[in-house]
């Protein structure tokens, strides 16, 4: 089933994403179905968290999931409108299971369908599409409107999966599509039983779409967040690979993938294939394969560092720059500030300014503390040599690598967050949905239900003088210190005094949040100074009280 979608193999190995997928069913098919935006990296298991969904409901005749991935169609506007309606009626009729391109091309796609009412709707479209100059606006407008015609033809839900959503901005080029957004919003606001869920690899193109309030589709969206796996899943998926590997060289893997299901995935196929030469898996081996990947030609980690780094900076200005920037950051050991780069490039700290702008907005840096890390420490590594000329061959021996071993601790470094959108700036997302919600005290570790304020404004606060730094300042009819930290270890009593001297005198309440709870001393210390505090679990569960308040 959809095997020509979702590859049996992949569906063999997908793993982890309980949570997401519980928020999928819950948002797409309740009563009261709510819009989603399904954010993350490349690479991070979007598509494929999409296709789980699809198959685990494959045969609900009261839905109609289509998927169309817009970085395979929005060349013109013309191609679009086809491939946006030949999607649909692929998903109608071919269901996942033949191959799609009669319904992609305008020639041979009104043979494929069988509904009168439908085949009725299109033939304007068609006879529009064979002007020489076709009114794009009414295109457009009759390609938005088709999944609310699909529902009302079959009955049945549509679910519309919009993958690379961000994609749709290269209509905007074109005369007479610039409105494309305004377009899509119009329709969608009139369309009964479809509900969208677009998804996005590009974090501040997506934002700029959902979040900024002259975007038409701002304020949409449920936003879900997809974040790199915990050690528990990447654990999980390596069993599937080698059943009996240790404790230790599962966390090996894990540290070496950065929680990114994709670049796990091939470390594990390269070191089965180091295994199937006779090799055992040792520390050693998995450290030759993390290399071996990442830095021989044969490598699809090689590859796909290759592709990432060429289509992101395609997608920037200032090509040469932003290439020499990256060097630095990869070949440094130290951390790099604005001012290291300027000196060091010989250019002007202006400049170097609107380039390191550029990066963070590609989404290949991020910045903090005045230091620029990349958000993917394996591009990192792979710009490091990479770049420099130097590679390795596709089954490196022990001998073969000995230089590259002993640097590879120093030149392998996680950041100093997780890859994907941050933790921080994920808690502020859940901060700016608060409006006076009433709550169980309990998740905020004390004893009284809470009135969850409206705050007017929550951001990342930074001293003039750059010596205090508050993950999240909230403002309104009271004032929030928010503090996030997303490390394996509890918090202690030292984290929250520190947290205090930084928040005392501006706030009314203060909020921590751990990701694995807090120490006895830790909580002692909360109780007597009102802080409130939650961990992962709690946090989830707060998330989930207000996507079902909404
Ligand atoms: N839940 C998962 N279980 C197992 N492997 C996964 C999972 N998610 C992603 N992967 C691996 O990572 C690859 C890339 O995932 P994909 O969904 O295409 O990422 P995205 O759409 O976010 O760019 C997949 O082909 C698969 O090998
Ligand atoms: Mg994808």
């Amino acid at each position: 089933m959809l095997n020509y979608f979702y590859r049996p193999e992949d569906q063999r190995i997908f793993t982890g994403r309980q949570n997401e997928l519980e928020q999928l069913d819950r948002h797409l098919l309740g009563e009261q179905p709510a819009d989603l935006h399904l954010s993350g990296l490349r690479r991070i298991g979007k598509s494929m968290l999409i296709k789980e969904f699809m198959l685990r409901h494959a045969d609900d005749q009261s839905i109609l999931s289509v998927y169309i991935n817009l970085e395979e169609l929005s060349e013109t506007p013309e191609d679009f409108v086809v491939k946006f309606i030949g999607w649909q009626l692929y998903w109608l009729y071919g269901k996942g299971e033949t191959l799609p391109l009669p319904y992609l091309q305008l020639s041979s796609l009104i043979f494929q369908i069988q509904n009168q009412a439908l085949r009725d709707a299109l033939v304007p479209l068609v006879h529009e599409l064979e002007r020489l100059r076709p009114d794009r606006q009414m295109l457009l407008q009759e390609a938005f409107a088709f999944p609310a015609l699909l529902a009302q033809v079959t009955g049945r839900r549509i679910l519309l999966f919009l993958d690379e959503f961000q994609e749709i901005e290269t209509l905007t080029n074109f005369n007479q599509a610039k409105n494309v957004l305004k377009l899509m919003r119009a329709a969608k606001d009139r369309a009964a039983n479809v509900v969208w869920c677009i998804c996005g690899s590009i974090i501040s193109e997506m934002e700029a779409i959902t979040r900024e309030s002259q975007s038409p589709l701002f304020g949409q969206f449920s936003h879900l967040p997809l974040f790199p796996y915990l050690r528990a899943e990447s654990s999980e998926l390596i069993h599937k690979f080698i059943p009996d590997l240790d404790n230790r060289l599962v966390g090996l893997l894990h540290h070496y993938s950065a929680g990114s299901p994709f670049y796990l995935v091939q470390l594990l196929r390269r070191l089965n294939l180091f295994a199937g030469r006779g090799e055992t898996v040792t520390e050693n081996l998995v450290k030759r394969s993390f290399v071996a990947e990442t830095l021989s030609p044969g490598g699809l980690i090689h590859a796909y560092c290759t592709y990432l780094y060429n289509i992101s900076l395609q997608r920037a200005k200032g090509y040469g720059v932003l290439r020499a920037i990256l060097d630095l950051i990869a070949i440094n050991d130290d951390h790099m500030t604005q001012s290291d780069l300027a000196r060091q490039l010989r250019m002007t700290q202006g400049a170097v300014r609107s380039n390191l702008k550029e990066l963070e907005h590609i989404g290949l840096l991020h910045q903090r503390n005045r230091r620029y890390f990349y958000i993917d420490p394996i591009l990192r590594y792979w710009v490091g040599y990479v770049q420099h000329g130097i590679e390795v061959p596709e089954f490196p021996g022990e001998r073969d690598l000995s230089a590259i071993m002993t640097e590879l601790d120093r030149k392998y470094q996680q950041a100093a967050t997780e890859l994907g959108e941050s933790r921080e700036e994920y808690v502020r997302g859940i901060l700016r949905r608060f409006a006076g919600q009433r709550i169980t005290g309990s998740l905020f570790g004390i004893a009284d239900e809470i009135l969850l304020p409206c705050f007017s404004k929550v951001i990342a606060y930074r001293s003039s003088d750059g010596r205090i730094e508050i993950d999240a300042l909230c403002e309104g009819s009271e004032t929030w210190a928010v503090e996030v930290k997303w490390k394996e270890k509890s918090a202690g009593r030292k984290e929250l005094e520190s947290f205090m001297g930084k928040s005392v005198g501006i706030t009314t309440k203060n909020w921590y949040v751990a990701k694995r709870g807090f120490t006895v001393d830790a909580r002692k210390y909360a109780a007597s100074y009102g802080i409130m505090l939650s961990d992962a679990d709690q946090l989830q569960e707060i998330v989930d009280i207000l996507a079902a308040i909404r």
